[in-house]
């Protein structure tokens, strides 16, 4: 039996500007996400990727097309809706890490999990330290940004984004700013979180080498999915070379 998506997007088209300078980002893009998936989405600079994420991370809305997250019709939310729906179900991992620098690591956690739980709403947070010992970041705890390495910075950011519990993790080039070792890393924390937490993720990279560790592989050209592989037995980041 199919499991039912946590998403499912029809006919996504965004286009940007408008006469001459009109920029089609996405034509006419299908998708479905099932609950705890590992999706990578590859794809050359300007394909599109971001403005997938970002439509289904509730920041940006299509020119056309229609996204569903659960039984809730994203295309069409009003903005306050859009950033309820951001702040209980969507955490962010973004390319830098945005961190701030007068805290220690575990502040900087916990600053969203005590947001967290003065949210009604919400279904609770992770302790901070746990989600922080989740990255490898156990012994970190009040090391302020300056005294850690950019991996290590973005663990701290990718413990803060898991430990609101979010129903998606959407990261659009965790490991841009990394070298190669330092993004193994990285990857291994966010799988740990995806196995350990049940969170959906979704990873944007420009590095194949990534795909190996993922669920399932979307590959995007000219602003369409252009390639769709599920990967049945994924192996461990640690095992990746690039
Ligand atoms: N805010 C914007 N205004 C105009 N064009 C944009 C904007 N954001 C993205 N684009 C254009 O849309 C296309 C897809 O961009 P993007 O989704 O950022 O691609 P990717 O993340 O794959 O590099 C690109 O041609 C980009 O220049
Ligand atoms: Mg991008």
């Amino acid at each position: 039996m199919a499991a039912t998506p946590l998403f499912q997007a029809q006919g996504l088209t965004k286009v940007y500007g408008s006469g001459t300078a009109q920029v089609v980002a996405l034509r006419d893009v299908d998708l479905e996400l099932v609950a705890g998936e590992f999706v990578v989405i590859l794809g050359p600079s300007g394909s599109g990727k971001s403005t997938l994420l970002n439509i289904l991370g509730g920041l940006d809305a299509p020119t056309s097309g229609r996204v569903t997250f659960r039984d809730h019709v994203l295309t069409g939310a009003t903005e306050d809706q859009l950033t309820q729906y951001r702040r209980e179900h969507v955490g962010f991992v973004f390319q830098f890490y945005n961190l701030i620098p007068g805290l220690t690591a575990l502040e900087n956690v916990q600053l969203v999990t005590d947001l967290t739980r003065d949210d009604p709403h919400h279904r609770g947070a992770e302790d901070p330290a746990e989600a922080l010992r989740l990255v490898g970041l156990g012994q970190r705890l009040d090391a302020f940004p300056a005294q850690l390495s950019g991996g290590e910075q973005q663990r701290v950011a990718i413990a803060r984004a898991v430990a609101k519990r979010p129903d998606v993790l959407l990261c659009d080039e965790p490991t841009g700013a990394l070298d190669f070792e330092t993004g193994k890393l990285v990857l291994e924390a966010l799988r740990r979180a995806n196995r350990e937490l049940g969170t959906t993720t979704v990873v944007i990279t420009h590095n194949v080498g990534i795909a190996a560790m993922a669920d399932r592989v979307l590959r995007m050209r000219s602003g369409e999915i252009v390639e769709h592989t599920a990967n049945p037995s994924p192996v461990d980041p640690s095992a990746l070379s690039w």
